[in-house]
């Protein structure tokens, strides 16, 4: 995506933001996070957090991404030339490079069910018996390691070839066939015995269980279900032509993102309840309760199968955008610089990433902070550094850009009339950076 060419339909970068805002954020983190933080009250808080601050925070970064089109260290230095400000833009980048780290550990587990899925090694068993394969599977050194490097290197191969935006494509087909295997999910979910605990579970929030972690969890889960406040927003839309309009791109997306948690976690948490499991086993809940859930669909293990690779497909798309970042800033429209950085980065986040990976094995006692280093390595990301970042973002826009600068751009396209725009701008020049920073310093007790 590097020679400054732009989308060719409307869908195309909206499918591809979309792509990198849709994936384990919202399948896999959401409904093992809110199992471990109550359920409803955090549903809730997360929802909240994503209008009033994901929502006009993406806005944000789209604006800055068209206006300055270009990479996310580039476009702050030409927005603000001789400044520090394209720090925001590096803090992405390390945010990326450890957020990968991780995130390939868990696109590894996909692929470890899926080859176990097609090859028959997970039929005829019951629930106890699922749990036990997959808790060998991810205590296993090298079986863990294996998976997470196939899932870097077909993440390698698509950017150093440029080839995200010919992604859109599958993307116009995966998406809607995410949500029609989750719509069935959730059918079969609620209509398990004892399923009426799970949904009141998701929606009956429990205010007793809230605290100021429950609150920062919740931030930080709409930030990173967003990919906002690493500039990947920034760099996806700064290949956006100027037709295309920004609200409603970014209203797109944040609607597909919410129904997508809403579908997650109402197939999960019903079977959770009505299997008798537990909702805040962790990263290993949505693992351990998928395959009870097709397995009492007819037709289940194809269902499976099908669900397993677009599953697989969302969180590379996401993996995608991290490594595109980091890359499109080395590579400045090179090809052969592309190739290379990919690779040279890619392996750099595959080995920096081997101790969360074992951290479901030979590291599992290892922790640091009472954080294995896998969650240390997610609590960072989600809670510290995004956060962060999105309360820079928030002071560059409103502070260092022209007002008029930005609602000339967004008006390019869209219908946008001045009282939403006063709004969204005051939600990102006040209310953002106080509400982020009240969030993270009432979780480090400041009151
Ligand atoms: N939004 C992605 C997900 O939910 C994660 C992500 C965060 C991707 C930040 C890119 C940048 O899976």
């Amino acid at each position: 995506m590097d020679q400054r060419e732009q989308f060719s339909t409307k869908l195309g970068f909206i499918l591809t933001a979309a792509g990198s805002a849709i994936g384990l954020g919202a399948i896999w983190k959401f409904p093992y996070i809110a199992g471990q933080n109550g359920g409803g009250a955090f549903l809730i808080i997360f929802l909240l957090f994503t209008i009033i601050l994901g929502l006009p925070l993406l806005m944000a970064e789209f604006t800055i991404g068209r206006t300055a089109q270009k990479d996310a260290i580039s476009s702050f230095k030409h927005l603000a030339p001789g400044t520090k400000w394209y720090y925001i833009g590096a803090l992405g980048m390390v945010t990326c490079f450890i957020l990968l780290s991780f995130y390939s550990v868990i696109g590894g587990w996909i692929i470890t069910y899926l080859i176990k899925a097609i090859t028959g090694g997970l039929s005829n068993l019951d629930g106890q018996q699922f749990e036990s394969v997959f808790n060998e599977t991810i205590s296993n050194p090298i079986g863990s390691l294996t998976v997470q490097f196939v899932f870097i290197l077909f993440t390698i191969i698509v950017v150093a070839k440029g080839l995200q935006k010919g992604i859109e494509r599958a993307s116009s087909i995966m998406m809607p066939a995410l949500t029609i295997l989750f719509i069935m999910l959730v059918i079969r979910s609620v209509t398990l015995d004892g399923a009426a605990n799970g949904i009141s579970f998701l929606f009956q929030p429990d205010w007793s269980k809230v605290t100021s972690k429950t609150i920062l969890e919740a931030m930080g889960q709409s930030f990173f279900t967003l990919s906002i406040g690493v500039s990947v927003m920034i760099t996806y839309s700064s290949y956006l032509p100027k037709h295309q309009s920004l609200p409603k791109s970014a209203l797109s997306i944040v609607g597909m993102n919410i129904t997508i948690v809403l579908l997650a976690g109402l197939a999960i948490f019903p079977a959770v309840f009505s299997f008798g499991l537990s909702p805040d086993a962790g990263p290993v809940l949505l693992f351990n309760v998928l395959p009870t859930i097709f397995s009492q669909l007819p037709f289940g293990m194809l269902f499976f199968v099908s669900f397993l690779i677009i599953f697989l497909f969302a969180a590379l798309t996401s993996a995608f955008s991290m490594l595109e970042i980091i890359v499109s800033v080395i590579a400045k429209g090179n090809k052969a610089k592309r190739s290379k950085a990919s690779w040279i980065i890619g392996i750099s986040i595959f080995i920096f990433g081997i101790p969360s990976a074992l951290s479901f094995g030979p590291l599992n006692d290892f922790t640091i902070f009472n954080k294995t280093f896998f969650d240390l390595a997610d609590f960072t990301v989600s809670n510290i550094l995004m956060p962060i970042g999105s309360f820079l973002m928030a002071i560059f826009v409103s502070f260092k850009m022209k007002k008029s600068a930005l609602f000339e751009e967004i008006k390019r396209g869209s219908k946008i009339n001045q009282a939403i725009f006063h709004i969204w701008f005051i939600l990102i020049r006040y209310v953002a950076p106080i509400l982020i920073l009240a969030v993270m310093l009432d979780v480090l007790g400041v009151w």
